[in-house]
């Protein structure tokens, strides 16, 4: 049985298969529409999520499966006190896979431990996001042709932010990939991950401004200041705003710069960039769909 707790727990092949099968699905959905028939996915959420637990459910729903859940701590039972491996346990006998969101770092790695289904990491804290990756390579995968061969500026919170955390890890393994990191001193990358790409010899730069880097990008990976990690108002209220991407910055990038942000967005990306064919981030919400129901059926293994 095999779960999902970071982008590396799939070798790159692996990978290609999964982007492969969700492209499969993107070009001919009704084949797939009754392939987990039969099947529960539980959604257990103790920290708030629209989109990643939506996007579950659909994908889900859209395979013919069904779904329980909750979609916050204080309306399960770790209101009571209940551990994470006792409630997966228990999850274990209602459903056939499970999605888990957690403030905590690492408290999907101890459910996977205990559990008898499938566990899928949904973010955990501060650390990782992997589904959102395998959403952004699918993505960077469809729009650009390949995972590697650009240089890819990751702006905003880059120290709290797990997907940013999660892409770079995932990123580290193609060819040819050059990171401009774009943050206020204070949200820089982790230590660990320079660290980490430091010892692969895979380039970065990190600047403060976005204007002195943007002609150079071929990707933009912006992404919201993270108020909830926060430890005091004052400086949630100073970062917030430090990046506003709009028609005027865009108008320095590349014709084919391509602009992505898991999202929810809050003030980073000005609403008139929307319309900008740059903007892939509400197609990237789209594909999150369907690498979620490839998933879904790689974990189940459901051949299709
Ligand atoms: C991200 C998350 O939860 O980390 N959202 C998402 O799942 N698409 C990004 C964020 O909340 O800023």
């Amino acid at each position: 049985m095999r779960h999902l707790m970071s982008p590396l727990d799939f070798s790159t092949e692996e990978l290609d298969q999964l982007f492969d099968l969700a492209a499969r699905i993107e070009a001919d959905p009704a084949h797939f529409a009754h392939a987990c028939e039969g099947k529960i996915l539980a959604t257990c959420f103790y920290e708030p999520s629209t989109r990643t637990r939506l996007s579950f459910e659909s994908a889900m729903t859209r395979l013919g499966g069904r779904v329980i859940g909750f979609s916050d701590a204080n309306s399960s039972s770790a209101a009571k006190g209940e551990s994470v491996s006792d409630t997966i346990r228990v999850i274990s006998c209602y459903a056939d896979i499970c999605a888990m969101r957690h403030p905590k770092e690492g408290a999907p790695m101890v459910a996977a431990s205990r559990s008898l289904i499938p566990v899928i990491n949904a973010g955990d804290g501060g650390h990782q996001h992997p589904t959102q990756t395998l959403t952004d390579l699918m993505t960077i995968r469809s729009l650009h042709g390949s995972l590697g061969g650009y240089t890819i500026g990751l702006c905003g919170d880059l120290k709290f932010g797990r997907t940013v955390h999660s892409l770079i890890n995932a990123l580290s393994r193609y060819d040819d990939i050059k990171f401009v990191f774009i943050s206020p001193q204070e949200l820089r990358v982790p230590d660990y991950v320079m660290e980490m790409l430091r010892e692969k010899k895979i380039p970065y730069e990190e600047t403060i401004r976005l204007e002195d880097v943007i002609a150079d990008l071929d990707m933009l990976y912006m992404t919201r200041v993270q108020k909830e990690r926060f430890f005091n108002e004052e400086d949630y209220v100073r970062l917030k705003d430090f990046y506003i991407l709009d028609k005027n910055k865009l108008g320095l990038a590349k014709e084919d710069l391509i602009v992505l942000h898991p999202l929810p967005r809050v003030n980073e990306i000005s609403v008139e960039v929307d319309e900008d064919p740059r903007a892939a981030y509400f197609k990237q919400a789209q594909y999150g769909v369907y690498v979620r129901m490839a998933l879904i059926l790689t974990l189940l293994e459901i051949d299709v």
